[in-house]
């Protein structure tokens, strides 16, 4: 049967959710039941509660597939577009990124490109769930306003139906190449079939996708093998993917390619490190002056520590890629300490910055407070890293700067001052033994306690409105002093402690009105400014 008649008689491109190729067949998910009685060539089920007909492939191409992806991908994009007008939210952050609607959760595709900055997120655009994955395009010229461009990719298509999930971006002279991985579900077992797929930009703006260029999987993986990060080194394209083995640990999986369309698998790396997790996510790669370093996101790592108990873990490693191309773990260190770190890509900037972004917000969790407003998660503050002296150290973008008001000095004490916001920046030291307490009003606060007998610094989001995650970080320090510089935005607190040398992110939801501060333990002096961004437009320009 050719595919036209299967679409004519599903009842039109309009009534087609979504195209699935499992082996020698055809499929199309329908939205209403089809509207004639099917001839026998068409078997038709109901699968999880949605109508599928299938027939035999036969001769259907690759190329008629993708263009009824094309056609879907519009109406997709239709229906999408009402949900990027932003909800009003007082937990809307004023200079993160966040989704106007729906769901956030990766970056993806973060790269200068034809003299701008691109940032792509993963986007659910109809409720707070992790459903059919979309890339939202935003553009920068100053890495603090962002411009929404587009709904640059879809799940419309056979290779990526169920989410076109994360991956990241290559600026070539001929375009800007998107490489993510492909998610789809088969059956009522919902069996995974993940493929590594390719889309191509001229303009900067509009994405063909050009399908699966790594089809199947090799030999001693799980379908959970995804989120490709491509750079040239060795005269070569690589490819790195997060991956777990069939004995359920994770690993980092490599492929070389001469041209970015041809990939040859080369090996799984990481055994040194095992047991480290069921499963890696989202590798980056990335060189800060003569060493080169991996970021990925460990899944299942137990923490010591009682209150820690969140398996999505974020770390980093310095590596070598030697000369026969194969990967050796060095050191590795937690990237970040606090709650609310995952899945972070970065890019360098023409001036030579490392600069990295994160999302704010964990695997899983789908129920916070912002739901009411319908929308959920947001990104991490951009953040320089650089290699000093045998350690990685963090620093908010030096642009932010820009969005600071005039500087002012604050005694903060057991008196609390009303700041009349929850946008800003406060840089102080705090002293062993004193406790700092944010984003309060008489029932709600965020608390900083530098607990002397320990020698942590405890992060403790038990009093407020957080409906799921763990409430307490404790992260060890071995100093005299503790510096942090905090950057608050409407429901999240960036710490950066002892100049940047380890960084605590959390999202914390308080009411409206708690916007005081006050310091337990003695008085300190601090510095503050108010952060006032006009970081997104909206709509789509
Ligand atoms: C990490 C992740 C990725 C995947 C994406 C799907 O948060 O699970 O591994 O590509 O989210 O949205």
């Amino acid at each position: 049967m050719s595919l036209e008649l299967l679409v004519e008689l599903a009842g039109g491109v309009n009534n087609i959710r979504r195209i699935l190729a499992p082996a020698g067949r055809i499929t199309v998910a329908v939205h209403q039941p089809e509207p004639s009685p099917l001839p026998e060539t068409i078997s038709a089920e109901w699968v999880l509660g949605e109508r599928q007909l299938s027939v035999t492939r036969g001769d259907i191409t690759d190329a008629q597939l993708r263009a009824l992806g094309e056609q879907i991908s519009i109406k997709q994009r239709e229906a999408a577009t009402p949900h990027l007008e932003p909800q009003s939210s007082h937990y809307r952050p004023t200079w993160h990124i966040a989704p106007p609607q729906g769901l956030v959760n990766d970056p993806n595709g973060f790269v200068y490109h034809d003299g701008a900055y691109h940032l792509f997120y993963q986007w659910y655009p109809y409720s707070c769930e992790h459903k059919d994955k979309h890339w939202v395009h935003l553009k920068s010229n100053d890495l603090i306003n962002w411009h929404h461009q587009s709904i640059a990719l879809t799940p419309s298509d056979w290779f990526d139906s169920h989410g076109v999930f994360s991956g990241h971006a290559v600026s070539q002279d001929d375009g800007l190449w998107v490489f993510y991985t492909g998610n789809v579900r088969l059956g009522e077992e919902r069996y995974r079939q993940t493929t590594q797929c390719m889309a191509h930009s001229v303009d900067g703006k509009t994405f063909v996708k050009h399908g699966p260029v790594i089809r199947e999987l090799p030999e001693g993986v799980t379908e959970h093998f995804r989120d490709p990060k491509i750079f040239y080194a060795n005269d070569k394209w690589f490819m790195i993917l997060g991956a777990q083995t069939t004995a359920l640990e994770g690993r980092l999986a490599v492929y070389h390619s001469p041209d970015l369309i041809h990939w040859t698998f080369d090996k799984l790396y990481g055994d040194e490190l095992a047991p480290f997790g069921y499963m890696w996510e989202c590798p980056d790669w990335f060189t800060l002056g003569d060493e080169s370093f991996l970021v990925f996101g460990p899944q299942g790592i137990k923490d010591d520590n009682p209150h820690h108990t969140i398996g999505h873990q974020n770390r980093i490693f310095r590596m070598t890629l030697d000369e026969h191309d194969a990967f050796h773990f060095i050191e590795g260190w937690q990237l970040d300490a606090g709650f609310d770190f995952y899945a972070p890509q970065s890019m360098q900037t023409p001036d030579g910055r490392r600069v990295m972004v994160g999302w704010m917000g964990l695997p899983d969790e789908v129920n916070q407070p912002s739901c009411e407003d319908g929308w959920i998660h947001q990104l991490t503050t951009l953040r320089e890293l650089r290699w000093q002296d045998g350690r990685i150290v963090q620093a908010p973008v030096q642009e932010i700067r820009d969005l600071r008001g005039a500087e002012q000095a604050l005694t903060l004490s057991n008196t609390s001052i009303d700041l009349g916001t929850k946008s800003f920046e406060l840089q102080l030291t705090l002293p062993w033994g004193s406790e700092l307490q944010l984003m309060q009003n008489s029932d709600y606060a965020v608390r900083l306690i530098a607990d002397e007998k320990l020698r942590v610094l405890r992060f403790d989001r038990s009093q407020t409105e957080l409906r799921e995650g763990d409430v307490i970080r404790e992260l060890p320090l071995d100093c005299t002093d503790i510096t942090l510089t905090i950057l608050a935005d409407s429901s999240s607190l960036e710490v950066f402690i002892n100049h940047g040398e380890k960084v605590m992110t959390s999202r914390v939801f308080t009411p409206a009105d708690a916007t005081k501060i006050t310091a337990l333990g003695g008085a300190i002096d601090a510095t503050f400014y108010l952060l006032n961004g006009s970081f997104q437009t909206y709509p789509l320009s």
